[in-house]
């Protein structure tokens, strides 16, 4: 009998422990295991067909992804529209003409409601397609943390404050990844993130004519590249014109983001500071990823999960939305 009960002590120890050790234990892979079993093809689905429709839309899901989890946690609060009574996070500074895929999020939740109505939320599977979106442009794979709710409110203020700018020194990038709990390394490695989509001009043109008042380009960029890039985007207009973030492979998912950084060749100032700051805590991550993809594609998948790991809503805080775009 006493070996019996301090088996059974055992088991459920095994059972507890890990839930306390991590902060965010109501998140699980096989959440949906038994009441939506298919969730996890539909979304694939749904992404292969957005991404062969549409290359840049593997970019545009994962960036969404991002802007999600730093306002509010990932709690699909990027995906409400505004009201009259509440000022959504779309028209935020770095939402605003620039955030897209709501198409693709609302196709997929339809194809989702269709199979198992009011049990998969937004905010899930957005976390979904963000990895697919991932091993589609070919990154790496990583099992999903599911379970989390979808918020009830939005933040146009929190997507103005808490949401990185790309013209931002890297004290300023450490401090707004730290204010959600992620380290220095994973600010280096998600941001990697670049490899693949695009950015506008209005983005990056200061770098080109006018860097920090100095009336001349940022000392950081490549000859060769500051070139290119002044073709593309003039010292005024052609705002909404073009750059891909990493222009070697802009549509494939690799470390090569991290070798141009090496050369003075990230598009943002907020890219090129990951290595041009000289600070060791960044220089040193984003020197072992450009020798070392295996390092870059082993690390990515744990800084996803950490920044999908951000306050999850549970129980009567969140529900499942029915149309990603409004509360139910
Ligand atoms: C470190 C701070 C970051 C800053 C300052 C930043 C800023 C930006 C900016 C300005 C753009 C171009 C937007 C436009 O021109 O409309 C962009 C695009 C993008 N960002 Fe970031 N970003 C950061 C981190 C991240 C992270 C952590 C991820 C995901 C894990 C990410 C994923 C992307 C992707 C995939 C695109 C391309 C989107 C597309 O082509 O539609 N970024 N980012
Ligand atoms: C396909 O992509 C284009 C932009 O390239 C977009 O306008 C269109 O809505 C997309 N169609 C589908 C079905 O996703
Ligand atoms: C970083 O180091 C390089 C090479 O020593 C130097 O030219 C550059 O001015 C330094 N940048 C900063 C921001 O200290």
């Amino acid at each position: 009998m006493r070996t019996r009960i301090s088996a059974i002590r055992i088991v459920l120890l095994a059972i507890i422990l890990p839930g306390i050790a991590s902060a965010n234990a109501q998140l699980t892979t096989d959440f949906y295991i038994k009441s939506c079993p298919s969730v996890q093809s539909i979304v694939r689905n749904g992404m292969m067909v957005a991404v062969r429709n549409e290359t840049r839309m593997a970019a545009s899901i994962l960036r969404l992804f991002f802007h999600d989890c730093f306002v509010q946690g990932c709690d699909a609060s990027i995906l409400l529209d505004d009201t009259s009574t509440m000022q959504g996070e779309k028209t935020a500074f770095p939402n605003a003409n620039s955030v897209r895929g709501f198409e693709v999020v609302d196709a997929i939740k339809a194809s989702v409601e269709q199979s198992c109505p009011g049990v998969v939320s937004c905010a899930d599977i957005l976390a979904l397609a963000a990895r697919d979106a991932v091993v589609l442009s070919g990154g790496p794979f990583w099992n999903v943390r599911l379970g989390r709710r979808d918020s009830l409110t939005a933040s146009y203020s929190l997507a103005n404050s808490n949401l990185p700018a790309p013209s931002e020194d890297i004290d300023t990038l450490i401090s707004k990844f730290a204010a959600q709990g992620l380290s220095v390394s994973d600010l280096v490695t998600l941001s990697g993130a670049h490899t693949i989509g695009q950015s506008r001009c209005v983005n990056f043109r200061d770098r080109l004519y006018d860097y920090d008042g100095s009336a001349q380009p940022d000392s950081t960029l490549s000859a060769a590249y500051l070139a290119q890039l002044q073709n593309v985007c003039p010292s005024s207009g052609g705002d909404d014109n073009l750059a891909p973030l990493e222009l070697t492979t802009p549509t494939r998912f690799d470390n090569i983001y991290y070798k141009n950084l090496l050369n003075g060749k990230g598009l943002l100032t907020s890219d090129q500071e990951l290595f041009s700051s000289n600070q060791t805590s960044t220089v040193s991550v984003v020197q072992n990823y450009a020798a070392s993809s295996r390092s870059f594609f082993t690390n990515f998948p744990t800084s996803m999960i950490a920044m999908g790991n951000i306050s999850p809503l549970t129980g009567s805080n969140g529900e499942v939305r029915i149309n990603c775009r409004v509360i139910n």
